[in-house]
């Protein structure tokens, strides 16, 4: 039995790979933006340890999760679900004035690796679109392109593959690994996806608790239970630490070694 910690398991894949866990025995701890989304969870998976609350696109909310976090105790894995999709028609500005999706997808998983006891195995949501990301943090917030919803949300899965990846060269007792789900019919993939929805929480749970000798990896991206070759970028070690500088500088908050 393993302590799973899913961010974004309102709904979607974090919610399927959270029933997904729970159905094999497994403790699972929920994360919800608010109190009400929070309600709708618990009652949606009443097996669950707890719903921890806080809004991912916030610094203070960011914070304020990895703080529930480290007080419901160390996690054996963490899931870094929770994500913002491609089909925001205009940059949309956090209050602490990033780009929301960055906010949400690149900066709110560093930060709450960065802040969260080590659990021993991180496992990372990307996307297979990650392999059109760009490489470039010049202008990561969009303040000076005019905005393309697509190639920022490529980007910052992009971005996800190679935090993944640093964590798990500068944390070598740490499992961390990325996936891509396949595109599948929730609410961020839409009714046309064209996946399988019934597979598409299955990797993410598996590399969180499995035994299994392929699950038993780090620094790897699978889709489907199976390593993936990724954009070569994100093993670009410069970049990844280029990428870990910008968090920090962003943040305050240093991964560490
Ligand atoms: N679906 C696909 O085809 C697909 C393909 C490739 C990769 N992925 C990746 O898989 C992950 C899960 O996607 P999904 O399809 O399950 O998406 P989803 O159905 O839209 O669910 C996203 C989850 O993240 C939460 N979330 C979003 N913004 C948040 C914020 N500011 N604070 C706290 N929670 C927030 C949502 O909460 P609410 O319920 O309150 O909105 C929801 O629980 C994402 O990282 C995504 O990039 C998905």
């Amino acid at each position: 039995m393993s302590r799973v910690f899913i961010t974004g398991s309102s709904d979607g894949l974090g919610l399927l790979a959270a029933r997904r866990l729970v159905a094999e025995g497994h403790r699972v701890t929920l994360h919800a933006r608010n109190q009400r989304r929070a309600d709708d969870t618990q009652a949606a998976l009443p097996q669950a340890d707890g719903v921890l609350i806080g809004d991912l696109s916030a610094m203070a909310g960011m914070r304020q999760v990895a703080g529930q976090a480290n007080e419901a105790g160390r996690f054996d894995a963490v899931i870094h679900n929770a994500g913002i999709g491609p089909r925001e028609p205009r940059r949309v500005g956090t209050d602490d004035g990033l780009a929301h999706v960055f906010a949400v997808n690149v900066l709110a998983p560093y930060l709450l690796t960065a802040l969260t006891e080590r659990p021993g195995r991180l496992v990372y949501l990307s996307s297979g679109l990650h392999r059109g990301g760009h490489a470039s943090l010049d202008d990561a917030q969009w303040t000076h392109r005019r905005w393309d919803g697509a190639q920022a949300y490529s980007d910052s899965k992009l971005f996800d593959v190679a935090l993944a990846f640093a964590v798990a060269r500068r944390w070598p007792a740490v499992r961390s690994n990325a996936v891509g789900p396949g595109w599948v019919p929730t609410k961020m993939g839409g009714p046309g996806a064209s996946d399988d929805l019934s597979l598409g929480s299955v990797t993410q749970a598996w590399l969180a608790v499995s035994d299994d000798p392929t699950a038993m990896v780090s620094g790897e991206y699978f889709y489907h239970q199976q390593p993936e070759q990724t954009n070569p970028a994100a093993r670009d070690i410069a970049f990844q630490d280029e990428l870990l500088g910008y968090c920090a500088q962003l943040t305050g908050t240093e991964l560490g070694g």
